[in-house]
């Protein structure tokens, strides 16, 4: 590409609000002890992300315990009522799902709440019905079920990993719609959440995730092929957004490359999103534009 400066400047701003990866590719190695200063510089801001710092720990810290408390009011409205909650959490590896998932259950009764992360599907399972092992996850009366990862797969790593045909990902955005709306109509709540980082944050992440003793654990080999993949990725998600925000279960999308905003946000959506008895909206305030986006808000 040639021309002067400010073009190419305008090329790559471009590049990023499209969540694209390609400009900063080249200059990642997850295996060199230090990430380049230029990436973790652009973190933040990637992928459009609209504010130029993080939130305070000391303001996280006291929105979180009031939301918490609302938590536990909507888990004990859920006991009482038998009502029955699903949470879904999507996004690209790196995303924050597990540390949303852990705030948000923190301070309530393991009885009360379950998370559920399956496996790679195995040989038994993956001559079911796609769905089997998923279904057979959802909550009795009473219960949140929060998934770490979900049926959504077929949507996201599955395509984009080459480990099912494109024809049962077309399927699969057809059906999914149409079986949530059974679940919804017997009177499971269905809250999904996709959460979104730029492609900077994810090699911050990523890279950090391979140096730092303490989170090697959650790097699979599956997190290697995320970054060239990132465009990969991101044509996926949008294709399942846009096939599977339905008014019976719509998807919202919240940014993450800031986790203390984000792991609020979560919790607040949830809370905003389910008419639990007691609540008090002074604590729970308005949801965050900057961070929290609708369907059709992400799509345009
Ligand atoms: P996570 O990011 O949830 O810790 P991984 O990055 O290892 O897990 O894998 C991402 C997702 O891809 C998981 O939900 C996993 O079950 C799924 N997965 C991994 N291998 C396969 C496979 N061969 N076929 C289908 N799904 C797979
Ligand atoms: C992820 O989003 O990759 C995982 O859920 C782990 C995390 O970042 O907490």
């Amino acid at each position: 590409k040639s021309g002067d400066g400010a073009n190419d400047d305008a090329d790559v701003a471009a590049a990023e609000t499209a969540h694209g990866a390609s400009d900063v590719l080249a200059s990642f190695d997850i295996h060199a002890p230090e990430l380049p200063q230029a990436i973790a510089d652009a973190a933040l801001r990637s992928g459009g992300f609209p504010y130029d710092d993080k939130l305070s720990s000391k303001v996280y810290r006291r929105e979180l315990r009031g939301l918490q408390i609302e938590l536990l009011k909507l888990a004990t409205w859920v006991r009482q009522s038998g009502e029955r909650l699903v949470v879904v959490f999507e996004g690209r590896d790196g995303a924050g799902k597990g540390g949303a998932i852990t705030r948000f259950t923190q301070h309530l009764n393991p009885r009360s709440v379950r998370i559920v992360a399956l496996p790679r599907p195995s040989n038994v399972e993956a001559g079911q019905w796609y769905f089997q092992r998923y279904v057979s996850e959802l909550p009795s009366a009473g219960e949140i079920v929060l998934f770490d990862r979900s049926w959504y797969n077929r949507a996201g790593v599955e395509p984009v990993m080459g480990f099912c045909s494109p024809e049962q990902t077309e399927r699969f955005l057809n059906e999914a719609p149409v079986l949530e709306k059974l679940w919804t109509n017997d009177g499971i709540r269905l809250i999904k959440i996709l959460l979104t980082i730029g492609p900077e944050m994810q090699m911050a992440r990523l890279h950090a995730r391979e140096h730092d003793p303490l989170k090697h654990w959650k790097l699979s080999p599956i997190d290697y092929e995320a970054i060239p993949r990132f465009d990969a990725y991101s044509r996926a998600f949008d294709r399942m957004i846009e096939h599977t925000s339905t008014p019976h279960a719509p998807w919202t999308v919240i940014r993450g490359n800031d986790k203390l905003r984000a792991r609020l946000a979560v919790i607040r959506h949830v809370l905003t999103a389910t008419p639990y008895t007691d609540r008090d909206d002074s604590v729970i305030g308005k949801e965050d534009r900057g961070v929290v986006l609708s369907a059709k808000r992400f799509l345009c």
